[in-house]
């Protein structure tokens, strides 16, 4: 097993000499009164160089707010995991970034956010364009009923290129990249939809990051996975992340723990505590994060 599969997620106490910051967080009376919450985030990743940046971003499903004023900035490459208990916003979030939440009727968003420093929300955004830049995979893994090969082509192919080699090549690179290529290089005619389930997430992994997305976006990428696919799918990202930024949702905390350089905590749709990963799970700084990480409540 690799050894950044093996580090001890446990929170430990703190050391003598050790600073902790340890103040009542002000969390709940935040929730109490709906209110933002105002992030512990770690000085190790305030100066990032960011893809991504969120900015006193919120959002309301109807009248329903999912998301309270979240600042946040994604450094580029390496993985960046967001956690937290079920329904406190990481899917939203997630999906803000690629405007996928604009599909659904009666949303609204406050605040702002930049891709590369280009805006995501101004008003003359073209949202098709905005999502050719980034890469996402969902949970259940969803090839289209067509071969390998158009699988993985299709994003360029609706770019309009149609240059055979040029597929070919993008394809080999793609299915190379996401660890497929030797299983399927004998079949690429044949259709996706009779791999195995964590071939198929392989597959969707190579179709998002073939026409090479600023951000590659994953929402519990191996939560319809066996083990062993999973472990898969964790080296698989840990590698793409050399070159691409990866963003990956998940309830798992050993994967996130196993997987990203950084880790974010959201809780009821604040954002809580941000902070290099191993930081998060053994030195968390605020008391909510260690409960979470150690397993006491979510
Ligand atoms: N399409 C939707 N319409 C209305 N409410 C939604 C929708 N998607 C999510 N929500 C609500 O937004 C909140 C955050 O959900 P979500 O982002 O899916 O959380 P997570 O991914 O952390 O489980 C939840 O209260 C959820 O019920
Ligand atoms: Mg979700």
């Amino acid at each position: 097993m690799p050894a950044r599969l093996e580090h001890a997620i446990l929170p430990r106490p703190a050391q003598p000499g050790e600073k902790r910051i340890g103040r009542s967080s002000g969390l709940v009376e935040a929730v109490r009164q709906g209110r933002p919450f105002t992030p512990e985030v770690h000085d190790a990743l305030r100066a990032a160089d960011a893809v991504v940046e969120v900015r006193n971003f919120s959002l309301w499903y109807g009248s329903a707010k999912a998301l309270y004023s979240i600042d946040l900035s994604i450094p580029r490459k390496g993985v960046t995991s967001l956690i937290g208990p079920s329904g406190c916003g990481k899917s939203t979030l997630l999906r803000s970034i690629n405007r996928l939440n604009d599909l659904v009727d009666g949303v609204r968003v406050e605040g702002q956010m930049l891709l590369n420093q280009s805006p995501v929300y101004a008003p003359d955004v073209d949202v098709i364009e905005l999502r050719k830049r980034l890469g996402m995979v969902f949970q259940k893994p969803n090839p289209f009923p067509m071969s390998i090969f158009e699988n993985i082509v299709y994003p360029l192919r609706i770019d309009g290129e149609n240059r055979r080699s040029l597929l070919e090549e993008a394809c080999e690179r793609a299915l190379r990249s996401s660890a497929l290529w030797e299983e399927v290089k004998d079949r690429l005619k044949s259709s996706a939809l009779r791999l195995s389930g964590g071939q198929q997430q392989r597959l969707c992994i190579a179709r998002a990051i073939v026409a090479d997305p600023e951000v590659l976006l994953l929402d519990e990428p191996c939560s319809a996975l066996d083990p062993l696919s999973t472990l898969r799918i964790e080296e698989l990202i840990h590698e793409i992340s050399r070159r691409y930024t990866v963003i990956i949702v998940t309830h798992n905390m050993q994967q996130a723990a196993r997987v990203s350089r950084q880790t974010a905590f959201m809780y009821l749709g604040r954002l809580v505590e941000f902070g290099p990963t191993a930081d998060i799970f053994q030195a968390p700084r605020l008391p909510e994060t260690e409960q979470y990480v150690s397993g006491r409540f979510g």
